[in-house]
């Protein structure tokens, strides 16, 4: 019988590799190892399964990085003054122009404004971007210095795109599934 102690690092366990706010930017290169050990069994992996997020965890102004189908995504709870700046600065998106709007989903009908999710890859040349860092707010691309807004809106810097989001879809207001 397989040891549940063993088997208990899942799908849930490797998502949460908690960036706080204050913590992220230190965070950044020295946790992604530990992405790797926490990431689902290989043959999850290897299928590219659709993996469910506990959003219940990740308080306001928190943000995770998970690894799916090899490449990060962040998962980010924006906290109600992140939403108002990011969307009072709607019309000052010049690069590559979205409302914040478009970059949330819903739930039930009502948008879930607060949560934005995002591959953590760079649209330049593809470099993982440092949480909560960057003159927007956002995130940071240091290879070339990309400067991203919280709703990983491209505001300067060389990459052309916003932070592409994954295929995702809210299974209740505190989970969803991406893939
Ligand atoms: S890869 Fe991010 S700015 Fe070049």
């Amino acid at each position: 019988m397989a040891d549940q102690s063993m088997s208990e690092p899942n799908r849930r366990d490797f998502l949460l590799l908690a960036t706080g706010a204050a913590g992220a930017v230190a965070a950044g290169g020295a946790v992604w190892p530990l992405i790797s050990q926490m990431m689902p069994d290989a043959s999850t992996i290897a299928a590219g399964a659709p993996v469910e997020v506990d959003l219940a965890p990740i308080g306001e102004g928190k943000a995770i990085t998970l690894k799916w189908r090899g490449k990060p995504i962040f998962v980010r709870h924006r906290t109600k003054a992140e939403i108002e700046s990011s969307r009072k600065e709607d019309s000052l998106i010049t690069i590559d122009p979205e409302a914040d709007s478009k970059r949330v989903k819903s739930f039930e009908g009502k948008a879930q404004d607060q949560w934005i999710v995002v591959y953590g890859s760079c649209t330049h040349l593809g470099c993982v971007p440092t949480s909560f860092a960057g003159d927007f707010g956002g995130w940071y691309c240091p290879c070339h210095g990309s400067h991203y807004d919280n709703a990983g809106r491209i505001r300067r810097g060389p990459a052309p795109k916003n932070l592409f989001i994954p295929d995702y879809a809210f299974l209740s207001g505190s989970k969803i599934r991406i893939g």
